[in-house]
């Protein structure tokens, strides 16, 4: 009996000692920004979204954008939420952000820079920025 409690008790400690030494031993490792909506949206290829905005979304995950866009959290540029809120998805707001995506920008949001992008045609640039402005949350 008193065998049995002092393997019970190195067991038992060995497991709390094996707990204490791995903290971390389930978390996933986390970019910063990585948000879940990114990674559903990079893991499906953009097939999760809404019909209507499937081809963009798709044209995003192919494309450089989700380098320095995240879907909720802000990464070196605004969040496509954060895009979304300040702009109606309608056509004279797309054709505006087409110019800024295929000539770049800077300062409509910070000192950051995004790059221009000159051989985006305008049908798919279209098609993206009216997903990205499909993420409106209010
Ligand atoms: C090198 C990083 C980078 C890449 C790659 C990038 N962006 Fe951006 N994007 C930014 C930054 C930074 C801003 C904010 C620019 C500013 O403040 O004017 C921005 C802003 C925007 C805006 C808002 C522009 C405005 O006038 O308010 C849209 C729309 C956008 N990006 C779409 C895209 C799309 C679509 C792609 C892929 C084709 C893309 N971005 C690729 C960094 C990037």
């Amino acid at each position: 009996m008193k065998k049995a409690s002092f393997i019970l008790g190195i067991v038992a400690s060995t497991i709390v000692l094996f707990s204490c030494n791995n903290p971390n031993s389930n978390a996933r490792p986390s970019a910063k920004g990585d948000s879940s909506q990114t990674k559903e949206l990079i893991d499906n290829a953009g097939q999760n979204v809404a019909e209507e905005f499937r081809e963009g979304a798709t044209l995003v995950t192919s494309n450089d954008c989700l380098t320095c866009h995240r879907v909720a959290d802000t990464s070196v540029g605004p969040s496509f939420q954060s895009i979304a809120n300040r702009y109606e998805n309608i056509p004279a707001n797309a054709n505006k952000l087409l110019v800024s995506v295929q000539k770049g920008s800077t300062a409509a949001w910070g000192n950051n820079v995004m790059t221009p992008h000159p051989n985006l045609t305008p049908q798919d640039g279209t098609k993206m920025i009216r997903y990205i402005l499909s993420n409106r949350t209010k």
